[in-house]
């Protein structure tokens, strides 16, 4: 059992590592070395990073990748990915190659809403709820109106505020469903401080709303939160080429390909166990643009899968289709994501991988991040229904074996260059290493 302390968080980072040597590591120096080897020399840039979230002992690093070639609506770009699954930007490279000789991705913004809710409980004559939320409307907007002057300069700020009788599911609970556009910020702090702001609103009106009984002034908040389901904040992406311009072997026809494409992804659409797995492979792709981009990923995937579900049964993300000897690639998902606030100025890799994208707006970011999904599912599904996806995984995971044997560069060539024409299995890596070393 792990010990207990109090004001931990006030101690130092160098004895609040001291206290976790002492207290989980028997005063292992190796493990407080390993703490410190990852600070950075740069002192402001290890602050900085530090003073991200609390407690900080250390950093913990991801790869920052990047996968080229990318045309996007006639546009090409190069994507940052922050990823640590080995094949994902390998595959992500290729499907853009593959595609950028066939007109490349195509990617439209459908909507750009967000929403906020007040969860609350009224006890009273739902009728006269509704009075009061038309009749203190103004009086809603004008209290968020300091909060939302800067997001109104922009073009953004509060669309819509809607009472929501949801007394069906919980007895006397009521939502003040509110919906907003936030331009290129994600928006979370902005939506969350006009939502607390309308609850207070909603709470002082109500103690002096003459129309109310005692008990009906009485609103009792419940929360006031963001929702991460964006179902309005929806992009699109997609590709298309004539059947024949598919890959094609000596085991498969262009024309087979397709169609077998197609039925791969038709079985993610009504089967929720394959739906998971094939969606899971297009958030890699999202992820790793989201992440290094310095956005929410949780947020984003939580979103995604939500929204996968929004007609009672979890379905696949993206869609095929042949149409008169067209084969459609498609994906459809709502993501919230901004290229203003947050750590889009303050993470120097995340500065970085906005420029590397050319300063997209949140619009622009929404498109190139829809296509990283929908090139990583495509990478996938052609290895599934070709190859399968072993091949391509173990050639990637080889350089992860070798590492973890401690390979030497020398030792790394002669065997990268023999699992070029052999198969890789864990056991015969380790078998060659072992022949090697002997
Ligand atoms: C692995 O991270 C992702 C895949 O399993 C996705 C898929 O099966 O479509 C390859």
């Amino acid at each position: 059992m792990a010990a207990e302390v109090s004001g931990f968080s006030k101690l130092s980072k160098t004895d609040k590592i001291k206290w976790l040597a002492e207290h989980h590591f028997d005063s292992d120096q190796e493990a407080i070395n390993t703490l410190m080897t990852y600070w950075n020399e740069d002192h402001q840039l290890q602050q900085l990073h530090d003073e991200f979230t609390e407690n900080t002992i250390s950093n913990y690093y991801l790869p920052f990748s990047v996968a080229p070639n990318f045309l996007i609506n006639d546009k090409r770009y190069t994507l940052p990915m922050t990823i640590e699954e080995s094949s994902v930007v390998a595959a992500a490279s290729k499907a853009a190659k593959f595609w950028q000789d066939r007109g490349g991705f195509h990617a439209e913004v459908i909507s750009t809403t967000k929403v906020g809710q007040v969860h609350f409980m009224f006890v009273g004559d739902a009728k006269k709820l509704q009075e009061f939320i038309v009749d203190i409307q103004n009086k809603l907007l004008f209290s968020v109106a300091p909060i939302a002057k800067n997001m109104e300069k922009r073009g953004g700020g509060v669309k819509s505020l809607e009472l929501v009788d949801k007394t069906s599911d919980i007895e006397n609970y009521y939502q003040l469903h509110c919906t907003f556009e936030t331009v290129d910020a994600m928006g979370a702090n902005f939506i969350n401080s006009c939502l607390e702001q309308f609850a207070n609103t909603i709470k002082e009106e109500a103690n002096t709303y003459p129309d109310f009984t005692e008990e009906e002034k009485n609103i009792d908040i419940v929360m006031s939160i963001l929702s991460n389901y964006v179902p309005q904040c929806l992009v699109k992406a997609s590709v298309f080429c004539k059947v024949d311009e598919l890959p094609n072997t000596t085991t498969l026809s262009s024309r087979a390909y397709a169609e077998k494409f197609v039925r791969a992804v038709r079985i993610a659409e009504v089967e929720p166990y394959r739906a998971v797995t094939h969606n899971k492979g297009i958030m890699n792709g999202i992820d790793a643009v989201v992440l290094a981009t310095g956005n929410d990923f949780r947020a984003i995937e939580a979103g995604a899968h939500a929204y996968a579900s929004r007609n009672g049964t979890y379905t696949s993300l993206t869609h095929a289709e042949i149409n008169n000897d067209i084969f459609t690639f498609s994906i459809e998902l709502p993501l919230a994501l901004g290229t203003v606030g947050g750590l889009t100025s303050l993470h120097p890799l995340v500065k970085l991988a906005l420029q590397l994208l050319g300063k997209p707006n949140s619009s622009q970011l929404m498109q190139i991040t829809a296509v990283a999904g929908l090139a990583q599912n495509f990478a996938a599904i052609n290895s599934l229904i070709t190859t399968g996806i072993q091949q391509g995984h173990m050639k990637m995971h080889l350089m992860n074996i070798l590492n973890q044997f401690q390979a030497t560069a020398s030792e790394k060539e002669i065997l990268i260059k023999y699992f070029e024409t052999n198969t890789v299995t864990h056991s015969e890596v380790v078998t060659q290493i072992e022949k090697l070393r002997s």
